[in-house]
């Protein structure tokens, strides 16, 4: 189930976004203090070019899920905390969510190796369309559209 953020998830994905099995997954790095990560989370909510939903599973806050207007595309990413992770829960939210957001295309940036946030793209719809310069690291970035 989603639904709109509040302030008292804000811990919640401060906690799973630090995680490091996450964030080598996604080849994102964590956001370690808690004032610039809240900072980020206010500028985004905010913001009304920016679509922002938890993602609730069992009464719990078990992740995030959005979409915000980037280069010239609207992009979407989520996160989902790590003891929810094998459960079908970021399939089922971003099926959901894309119900919610009207906008197409929508595009997803995937680095090569997170067969998981492939396979959620794939299962929904998402297909590749190429692939980003290689990161400085190496690691190349797919890109994914919708419609
Ligand atoms: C990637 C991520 C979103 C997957 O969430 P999830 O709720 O576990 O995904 P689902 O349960 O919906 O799984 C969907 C499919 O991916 C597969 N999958 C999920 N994680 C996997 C992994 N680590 N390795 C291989 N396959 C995986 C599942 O088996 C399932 O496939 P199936 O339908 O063929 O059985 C979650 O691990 C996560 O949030 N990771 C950290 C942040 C991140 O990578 N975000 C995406 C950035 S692009």
């Amino acid at each position: 189930m989603l639904r709109d953020v509040v302030e008292t998830d804000l811990p919640i994905f401060f906690e799973q976004q630090l995680d490091p099995e996450s964030t080598r997954m996604a080849a994102f790095p964590a956001r370690e203090k808690w004032t610039d990560f809240l900072a980020h989370w206010r500028k985004i909510l905010g913001d009304p070019a920016c679509c922002k939903q938890t993602i609730v599973w069992n009464e719990q806050v078990a992740g995030n899920i959005g979409s915000w207007p980037q280069e010239g595309r609207r992009l979407i990413a989520y996160w989902i905390g790590r003891e929810y992770w094998g459960r079908g829960i970021a399939t089922a939210a971003l099926a959901e969510f894309l119900g919610q957001e009207s906008a197409r295309p929508l595009h997803a940036f995937v680095i090569s190796h997170n067969v998981g946030s492939i396979r959620v793209l794939e299962k929904c719809g998402f297909v590749r369309i190429g692939g980003a310069p290689a990161a400085p690291d190496g690691v190349d970035e797919y890109l994914y559209r919708l419609g």
